[in-house]
């Protein structure tokens, strides 16, 4: 049966699992009122299920969003972050879930799409007693739910939480190589990246080759800095902005830096959004000086309408959860599916020839590339059910 917005509050975590001290007696995260607009989140979201655990001894909230089984377990990462109030928190896991059910269907992997959300009073320290026991804890709610949701990276999380989480659960994908798993799925992402650019580029420029262009990489972490490399060694010449100058500085003499707050208006022929979500915005799309976007970021566009922004400004967008679906091919390629590496890599170069199709469905039905690939990943939604 589908179920619709249903929420399950968990018992709280087991009796024997030991209080941490920097978590025991924390501050509540979020102000104890009524979650404002519960019923309306979850009434508007077409998922199957959010579930919703309080962890009392670092005093967060854990939710897992299961958008949709229909194609498989529901997978996606678990985002960590403070969040200001609870139904921010649970409004980024449901918007997020979704996304990652659009994203496996369209990627065409056996795997359903979910989120989960550790809305946290403030960050823990890596490698602590308390961060240990945090990512115990929520290995045992992914393990409660038994299969439904599988596990992996997002936001603030990587192998060495990931590697925590599988002491208590084996549903998780992207432990630590030494652990048997298929580690970070960043580089992975930022070939697909690259494919989706091309792909952007034989739409836009009539030629998919990026030698000679100029690409604007916003945020050098995990994907953007091996994006980066592919980008130079391909020819382009590359422009970077990160907020941390370190990260910029890293990339030495591949790119030339850009402020930060500089990147909308910077001439360019590709930005790739690499950084955060909500880029592509009213305000920003009208100031954007190029002729591709395509990157890696979460939900890029700030609302649904941005994608009709985009095409009328003559920009060619390559929807985000089409472009980044490189980390999800690695992860179960690599723990799932017995995929080599060359295998896994022609699934990522695969990337180009998706996004033809969407641009194509595009054209066909006089809508945005943002609604030809929604449309396209539901429709293999509906066909599963
Ligand atoms: N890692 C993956 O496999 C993967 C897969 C799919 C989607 N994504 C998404 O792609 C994006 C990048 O992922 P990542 O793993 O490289 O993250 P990361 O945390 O390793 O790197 C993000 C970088 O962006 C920088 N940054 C943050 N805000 C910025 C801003 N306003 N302007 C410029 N730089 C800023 C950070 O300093 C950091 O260097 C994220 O939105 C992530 O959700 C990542």
């Amino acid at each position: 049966m589908h179920l619709r917005g249903r929420l399950v509050f968990e018992p709280p975590p087991r009796a024997s699992e030991p209080s941490s001290p920097a978590g025991a007696g924390a501050a509540p995260l979020l102000d104890s009122g009524p979650v404002a607009g519960l019923d309306a989140l979850l009434r508007d979201w077409d998922g199957e299920e959010l579930v919703v655990r309080f962890d009392p001894p670092s005093g967060a909230f854990m939710l897992v969003a299961v958008h949709s089984t229909a194609l498989g377990p529901a997978m996606g990462g678990t985002r960590m972050k403070p969040y200001p109030r609870l139904e921010d928190a649970i409004a980024d896991a449901l918007l997020l879930a979704r996304a990652m059910s659009l994203k496996q269907a369209v990627a065409r992997l056996p795997f359903g799409g979910g989120k989960a959300v550790l809305a946290v009073p403030e960050l823990p320290e890596r490698g602590s007693s308390s961060w240990r026991g945090l990512f115990r804890r929520y290995g045992d709610l992914v393990e409660a739910l038994g299969g439904t949701y599988v596990t992996a990276a997002d936001m603030n999380t990587g192998s060495a939480e990931l590697d925590v989480v599988a002491e208590r659960t084996d549903h998780v994908l992207g432990r630590s190589p030494g652990r048997g798993g298929a580690g970070d799925p960043g580089p992975a992402t930022a070939v697909g990246v690259f494919h989706a650019i091309r792909a952007a580029c034989e739409r836009a420029f009539g030629a998919a080759d990026v030698a000679g262009r100029r690409a604007l990489v916003q945020g050098v972490g995990s994907v953007g800095r091996r994006l980066v490399e592919l980008l130079h060694e391909a020819g382009a010449e590359v422009l970077v902005a990160d907020v941390d100058p370190d990260r910029t500085a890293a990339v030495g003499a591949l790119a030339k830096p850009v402020a930060a707050e500089e990147v909308v208006g910077t001439p360019c022929d590709v930005f790739a959004p690499c950084a955060t979500g909500g880029v592509l915005a009213e305000d920003t799309i009208g100031r954007l000086a190029c002729r591709v976007v395509a990157g890696a970021a979460n939900n890029q566009l700030a609302t649904p309408e941005d994608a009709r922004r985009l095409q009328e400004a003559g920009i060619v967008y390559a929807p985000d959860f089409v472009a980044n679906a490189g980390g999800v091919i690695h992860l179960a390629g690599r723990e799932v599916l017995g995929w080599d590496e060359a295998e896994v890599h022609a699934r990522l170069a695969g990337i180009e020839r998706t996004l033809a199709e969407v641009f194509a469905i595009a054209d066909r039905e006089r809508i945005t590339t943002a609604e030809a690939a929604e449309r396209l990943a539901l429709e293999r939604i509906a066909a599963a059910r």
